[in-house]
């Protein structure tokens, strides 16, 4: 079944590059990404673990542990990350999953068999702390990720977890939020010190709360 947003990430233990992982037990108090490829050795995959392992940086400073799957065994992963590694001038230090049984890749509906046979799909899960499902998306295999969104949404998820705000199309980190409508006007000046603008009454605007 597909997985719903607000429910728990199911959990696993799976070989990975870097030894058996428990899932949930690995996250601990982290955020996490769990995130598809559909085979080693393609084009398209080498540049997306490529970008990530680039801003490895990034995700640490968010307090986020990243986790790649593909349904090829641990040899093929170990082999394609030296290539990876070469291709993209990086170095891959995240965890691959080797999923040959397809165990979660089932376990998350990451195989759209309409889409592409028997390989995964490009999707990704970010979960929260508690184990929660804050979002997914689904790519098809032509598309590589933009991972710059998923830092952008993952600043999102952190900031309108804490305060109550949410964030306007294409905002990014540092830019002014929307005051939610389950805010009452008279509550503003005590919960948004920094301030607010009102275009509507339903569109309030606020300075980042956390900056
Ligand atoms: C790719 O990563 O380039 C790719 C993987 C599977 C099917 C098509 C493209």
């Amino acid at each position: 079944m597909a997985i719903r947003l607000g429910d728990v990430a199911p959990d696993f233990t799976a070989e990975t590059t870097a030894g058996t992982i428990k899932f949930h037990e690995w996250l601990g108090d982290s955020w996490g990404i769990l995130f598809s490829h559909p085979k080693d050795f393609t084009p398209v995959c080498t540049t997306e673990l490529g970008a990530v392992a680039k801003i490895t940086n990034e995700f640490k400073k968010r307090n986020v542990k990243v986790l790649a799957v593909s349904v090829d065994p641990l040899d093929s992963h170990k082999g394609w990350v030296n290539d990876i590694n070469e291709t993209q001038n990086c170095s891959v230090s995240y965890p691959i999953i080797a999923d040959p049984d397809r165990t979660v890749a089932n376990l998350y509906d990451m195989i759209h068999p309409n889409a592409l046979d028997n390989m995964t799909v490009r999707s990704v899960f970010v979960i929260g702390p508690d184990k929660k499902v804050k979002l997914t998306l689904t790519y098809p295999a032509s598309t590589g990720r933009n991972f710059d969104e998923i830092l952008r949404v993952v600043d999102s998820l952190q900031l309108t977890a804490k305060h109550q705000v949410a964030t306007p199309a294409n905002w990014k980190d540092g830019e002014d939020c929307i005051i939610v409508p389950a805010v009452k006007d008279e509550e503003i000046p005590s919960k948004f010190p920094k301030g607010h603008r009102a275009v509507k009454p339903y569109l309030r605007f606020t300075p980042q709360p956390n900056k």
